[in-house]
């Protein structure tokens, strides 16, 4: 009985919920890492350039190696146990947190490749418009890079939304940890794992498909 009464009543209000919950905490989780990323690409590369911010470098270099040195689970499992620990902070929040703190590791390395791949020509250039190096980040180095870096974050994207299925171990209900409380529920364990697949997949190759169309445009509006 308490099995055809779950089917009935809880089943997709479970995978859409955790559906929900996946699509906010990795759209936050994207944008922090972006921020964070971005930040700390802009440190690295003006004490590649110019040797100055060394301290702050010196701090990225530390939070890169140890955010790319680590599995984002157990991040999240620190961020969540160890420093919110005795606090009942939302869930959602945590992982937002934990996600985007690591996404932005990551894409700091994005941006840091994109700001290199812009030829030093095109500093000499903003130098000779009366530019100070700040000028010609902001106004002419930044908006190229930030163009030709646009697909890796897409990607990035794609990449988290995947990613963010480990938030079942701080008991996060997304919709992994959604189709998995449906197995324990109903004994059946093909069903709604395979359909937590499936709406993983349908939505990796629809955001595939719009990265592809970004690049595509990208490119055809360099001619
Ligand atoms: N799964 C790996 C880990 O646990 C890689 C995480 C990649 N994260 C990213 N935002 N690109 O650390």
């Amino acid at each position: 009985r308490f099995v055809t009464n779950f089917i009935a009543d809880d089943r997709w209000k479970y995978i859409l919920e955790g559906l929900g919950v996946t699509l906010r905490v990795t759209f936050f989780a994207v944008l922090i890492g972006i921020v964070i990323g971005f930040m700390v690409a802009v440190v690295r590369s003006t004490y590649d350039r110019t040797g100055k911010l060394k301290i702050l470098n010196l701090f990225c270099k530390l939070y890169l190696t140890v955010i790319r040195g680590t599995p984002v689970v157990v991040q999240l499992l620190i961020i969540y146990f160890v420093i919110f620990g005795s606090s009942d902070i939302s869930k959602t929040l945590v992982a937002v947190m934990a996600f985007g703190l690591n996404s932005g590791a990551y894409v700091a390395e994005i941006f840091r490749s994109g700001i290199m791949s812009i030829d030093n020509g095109q500093f000499e250039a903003g130098r000779s418009l009366g530019f100070n190096y700040v000028q010609t980040m902001l106004h002419i180095i930044m908006p190229q890079a930030f163009k030709n870096v646009l697909p890796a974050l897409g990607n990035e994207f794609i990449v988290l939304l995947k990613e963010t299925s480990v938030s079942g171990y701080i008991a996060l209900q997304d919709l992994t940890k959604a189709g998995d409380i449906i197995r324990s529920r109903t004994y059946d364990a093909f069903m709604p794992l395979i359909a937590v697949a499936l709406i993983y997949l349908a939505m990796v190759l629809i955001f595939t498909k719009l990265v592809n169309m970004l690049e595509r445009r990208l490119r055809s509006s360099d001619h």
